[in-house]
């Protein structure tokens, strides 16, 4: 038995549930109000004998014990392994000797950086020398209460007060190099990298200090913004400033809004709009985007959305950089935004900024206004196609095919088939074109695209050329057969992913592995290749607990050298649509009871099942229609 089986075994989910939320006992199951969307009836269910639970409401997600403390938590794997084992009293393999050092050398570099933080804060709070930095913050309105909630600072000047103070603290110089805060001279020595600045510690999401930003206070000074360097706590791209403090707003609210500095969360909290983070400069990031989905799927992107910036990038020209000052550059990227949308399944929109401001400044002139700002952002296609007719003359034939040649690239990158035509139509109607001739350009391009049309399922050979016959197969060994086929063979992916698209599908996502521990390897994968698009599997070995190592040798051990790509594509297919349909078929059965036991109890809440139920079995019959199909092409 895996170690993850040992820990489910001793622990029960119903009383690991109840320790967060408040369950009732209603037939065989329980229920509660769901604590990762915000509702009235209960739609939250945990079934106790096969130890899961499901959110037949807006989430219309489920999982298992791990799943579900993960997201409470916000836990990765690894650290949900470790502490339910810790609960359940299951020892797990001890980390290895690399593993061991790094995570001591992370304890180290936690505490250094809290010291600091605490430092920096008392200086602004009391120190006689940090009067115009108390006044800097008050000018921008920043109250006390801000300050201390964000455990604001100020770095006195002089080149060696910090790192003094910390090294007669007991910390080492190394640490403190490693950690940001101080420079190497190039005759030995080092300094302190902050000086005379408002010091604004980044946490990650657990609430750790992990980094600074560090604004100056004098006008004329750049960079204006200074940023610990990446270190290996500290990665800008894959953190989001403000994460730790919104998100229980942002469960709470289902949505968080990302602006883009630390000014803007700053003010928006204190106003009490807490959903609210940034991505401090940088181009949003899928690692950044896949934190937040773990909270909620619907995204407004606050972002300094001037029309001539939005402009420039759908044409293609590359923003200059004005300044020196600008270490960062903020992207628009519309095709990517919706690449995003199709890939974590989150809905997108783009909240439009009153000219020339940012939230910072919105929110200080009149709080009210920021929740209508929000509740009137645009979809993604919307907001550039707005911004794109804003100054065009729509007179004039030629305008109006170049903007036609603007958008479509951007409409092809939304996935689903029936919102993109949907679009096409809807460009159409506004620039009063013909609907045909853009629905055909949409087609005729988007097929040439896609190399992959038909092929693939077409290919010669059977499922049973490559394993038994699947209908018998448990959900693990597919699960595993098609996790073996990413890890092994990386470069699949994309065509996978674009097959099932076509189909009108979900590419593949974690959701697809129901086995935690599957699904924790395929999560850690699909990290890295993002950060290395062509890293190897032994980098993947370290990310990953060592109980688990045995587990990731067999998966990529697997012999399939004789199978050609177009055949374990489809062959991925064909597993992934069985394992959906089996998973939607277990959900259809599982409403099945909740309204039958609705129905016995008088309880209104049947009719939400009655709906859930339909929507499912719409779901399953398309599963299955698909399934047909990439048997029948086979
Ligand atoms: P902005 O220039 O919009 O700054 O940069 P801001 O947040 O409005 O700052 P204030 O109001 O002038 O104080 C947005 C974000 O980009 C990053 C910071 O995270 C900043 O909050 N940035 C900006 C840098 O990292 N370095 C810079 O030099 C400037
Ligand atoms: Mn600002």
């Amino acid at each position: 038995m895996s170690v993850i089986d040992d820990v489910k075994d001793r622990l029960d989910l119903v009383e690991v549930v109840s320790r967060y939320i408040q369950v009732k006992k209603s037939g065989r199951n329980y229920k509660a109000l769901c604590p990762f969307h915000s509702e009235k009836t209960p739609s939250f269910v945990v079934f106790p004998e096969t130890q899961h639970w499901y959110c037949f409401g807006a989430c219309t997600e489920g999982g298992d014990l791990f799943n579900f403390v993960m997201k409470m938590e916000g836990w990765d794997f690894r650290t949900a392994l470790e502490e339910l084992a810790k609960q359940a009293g299951v020892e797990l393999e001890p980390r290895t000797p690399a593993q061991e050092e790094a995570a001591e050398e992370a304890d180290r570099l936690r505490g250094l950086l809290a010291a600091a933080a605490r430092y920096y804060h008392e200086i602004l709070c009391g120190g006689p020398e940090a009067r115009m930095a108390r006044d800097y913050v008050e000018r921008r309105g920043l109250s006390d209460e801000t300050v201390n909630r964000f455990r604001l600072g100020y770095s006195l000047p002089g080149w060696e007060r910090t790192s003094t103070h910390l090294t007669d603290n007991g910390y080492r110089v190394e640490d403190l190099l490693e950690a940001g805060l101080v420079i190497e001279r190039e005759s030995g020595g080092v300094y302190d990298r902050f000086r005379d600045r408002l010091m604004i510690p980044i946490r990650d999401g657990r609430g750790r200090v992990i980094g600074f930003g560090a604004r100056t206070l004098d006008p004329e000074d750049v960079p204006k913004y200074l940023n610990s360097p990446r270190t290996s706590l500290f990665d800008k791209s894959k953190t989001l400033f403000g994460l730790d403090m919104a998100r229980p707003a942002i469960r709470r609210s289902d949505r968080v809004v990302v602006v883009e500095g630390y000014m803007d969360v700053m003010q928006a909290h204190q106003a009490g709009y807490e959903n609210v983070v940034a991505q401090m400069g940088t181009a949003l990031t899928d690692a950044q985007l896949r934190q937040l989905c773990r909270y909620t799927k619907r995204i407004v992107l606050a972002l300094d959305a001037d029309a001539a910036g939005v402009q420039a990038t759908l044409h293609g020209v590359e923003v200059a950089r004005e300044a020196l000052d600008r270490e960062w550059e903020p992207v628009f990227d519309p095709r990517g935004l919706l690449g995003y949308e199709g890939r974590l399944g989150a809905e997108m929109r783009v909240l439009q900024l009153p000219g020339g401001m940012d939230p910072d400044d919105v929110i200080r002139e009149s709080p009210d206004q920021w929740p209508r700002l929000v509740d009137d952002a645009l979809p993604v296609v919307d907001f550039y196609l707005q911004v794109l007719l804003e100054e065009a003359d729509l007179q004039d034939t030629k305008v109006k095919a170049r903007i036609v040649d603007e958008l479509l690239p951007i409409i092809r990158a939304v996935s689903n088939p029936v919102e993109r035509d949907d679009y096409a139509q809807k460009i159409a109607r506004t620039l009063r074109v013909d609907e045909r001739a853009v629905l055909a350009r949409l087609r005729s391009s988007t097929r040439g695209q896609r190399g992959i049309h038909r092929r693939p399922w077409s290919a010669a050979g059977h499922d049973s050329d490559v394993a038994p016959p699947r209908d018998e197969q448990p959900d693990e060994l597919l699960e595993a057969h098609c996790l073996s086929v990413l890890l092994r063979r990386p470069g699949l992916r994309s065509r996978i992913d674009g097959l099932l698209q076509e189909r009108g599908l979900d590419p593949i996502r974690a959701q697809d592995f129901g086995r935690v521990s599957l699904r924790a390897i395929f999560e850690a994968w699909d990290r890295l290749l993002d950060r290395r698009p062509t890293c190897s599997v032994d980098v993947l070995r370290d990310e990953l607990p060592a109980d688990m190592h045995p587990r990731l040798v067999e998966l990529c051990e697997v012999d399939d050298a004789r199978l050609g790509d177009d055949q374990l594509v489809r062959d991925v297919v064909v597993t992934l649509l069985r394992l959906r349909q089996r998973r939607l078929n277990q959900l259809v059965q599982d409403l099945k009871m909740l309204m039958l036991e609705a129905r016995e109890a008088g309880d209104a809440r049947g009719k939400q099942y009655d709906q859930a139920h339909l929507a499912n079995v719409r779901k399953l019959l398309k599963m299955q229609q698909a399934l047909a199909a990439s048997r029948e092409m086979a």
